[in-house]
């Protein structure tokens, strides 16, 4: 089956009693036994529910993984994949993950002993070095957020598996209908489903996914230990926006490929970030293990900061908010935004310019979203020094 099909077709088939085509929410708490201590398939909601197991087959047939657990945002799915770790052990990161993901690790686990460091520009020397040391994860984001950089996954998995190193993925930004990391060797991938998987902006969620099941057990552990579960109407209403996932994921890359190309050539840009672009440097990567570029761009302007921050106040359609891949597209800045979390000489060591102008390109037309562009850049005027 394509993936269309298995967006609309996998998680739930039919409701054996009423033929109810679309599933129904269970709104539950708890579940009746039969004998005392003996559970059903489903005992309580923080552990297992319906709405659960349809968008978990679903999820799981869209990035052809063996196993999914869902969460309750995608900040949740990295919890439960962190309390799978021990004091003591250490994670070796990319650069170019989300603010909050930096923030988990540093501000909240790094209390609990478990180290978080990242390998400035990893060339294979830089990587075989720090993997030697023994961590427990290789982790990283692809492309890299805010940057747009595309690390070579089939290749960090080679490495990593040479050194006994299990790798984490957040395919959040490509989706799986653009990249399956786990075909490559991953162990884990995750997604904030809050984004383009469930695409209308009315809900936050997140998902593990791996073909290990010693993984998957610990995942629905920590689900329920921890408490990390979602609603089940989230998971319905998250289970229909993945329905559409295939059309709108060629919409939002249609448009972005539009966009980032007239950006290019716009007298106020100084640099675009998108690796649709073959100008861009992780360009050829991205077209080997990626089947679409995504619906992301950066770009920085030739413009003092003052009027950066003015230009994104001034979009009519390019609403500032934080957040991404929902239908409706949306501006923001890293450096006071998404980024805003990591510490001010970080972003700089990481590239992240307070000029940097983050777009998550929606699904309009892009004629009117360049027109929006236009606008908003004609109101301000080019810095005097570029
Ligand atoms: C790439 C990426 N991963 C993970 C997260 C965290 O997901 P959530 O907001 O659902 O907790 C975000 C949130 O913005 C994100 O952009």
């Amino acid at each position: 089956m394509k993936f269309a099909t298995k967006a609309i077709h996998c998680g739930f088939d039919s409701d054996p009693t009423t033929g109810a085509l679309i599933s129904p929410i269970y709104m539950t708490s708890t579940y009746m036994q039969e004998i005392p201590g003996v559970e059903r398939e489903f005992s309580y909601t923080r552990a297992n529910n319906p709405n659960f197991t349809f968008l978990e087959k679903q999820l799981a047939a869209l990035e052809e993984a063996k196993y999914a657990t869902v969460f309750s945002s995608g900040l949740g799915t990295l919890t439960a994949l962190i309390s799978t770790l021990s004091q003591g052990d250490h994670i070796v990161g990319l650069d170019g993950v989300y603010g909050g993901t930096y923030r988990l690790f540093r501000s909240v686990f790094s209390r609990f002993g478990i180290e978080y460091n990242t390998i400035p520009n990893p060339t294979p020397e830089k990587l075989a070095k720090a993997l030697s040391t023994k961590p427990k994860w290789l982790f990283f984001e692809t492309p890299t957020n805010p940057l747009l950089d595309v690390f070579d996954i089939e290749a960090m998995v080679n490495t990593a598996k040479r050194y006994g190193v299990s790798v984490i993925v957040d395919n959040t930004f490509a989706t799986p209908y653009f990249q399956n990391p786990l075909k490559y060797g991953v162990d884990v991938v995750w997604h904030s489903t809050t984004k383009y998987i469930s695409g209308h902006s009315d809900v936050v969620g997140g998902v593990a996914l791996t073909n290990n099941e010693v993984m998957h057990e610990q995942m629905v552990f920590g689900r329920k230990a921890i408490g990390l579960n979602p609603s089940p109407f989230d998971c319905w209403l998250i289970a229909r926006g993945a329905k559409t996932l295939a059309l709108r994921m060629h919409q939002h890359e249609k448009n972005a490929i539009a966009i980032a190309s007239f950006l290019e050539k716009h007298p106020k840009i100084k640099k675009v970030y998108f690796p649709g672009l073959p100008s861009h440097p992780s360009h050829a990567i991205a077209k080997k293990q990626m089947s679409g570029f995504g619906g992301m761009i950066s770009a920085e302007f030739k413009l003092s900061l003052e009027n950066t921050k003015r230009l994104l106040g001034s979009f009519k359609l390019f609403a500032l908010a934080e957040s991404l891949g929902g239908i409706e597209s949306l501006v923001s800045h890293p450096a006071t935004m998404t980024h805003a979390s990591m510490p001010a000489l970080e972003r700089k060591r990481c590239g992240i310019d307070d000029g940097l102008v983050r777009f998550s390109v929606g699904i309009e037309d892009a004629q009117d979203l360049i027109a929006d562009i236009t606008q908003a850049l004609d109101g301000v005027a080019i810095h005097s020094e570029d």
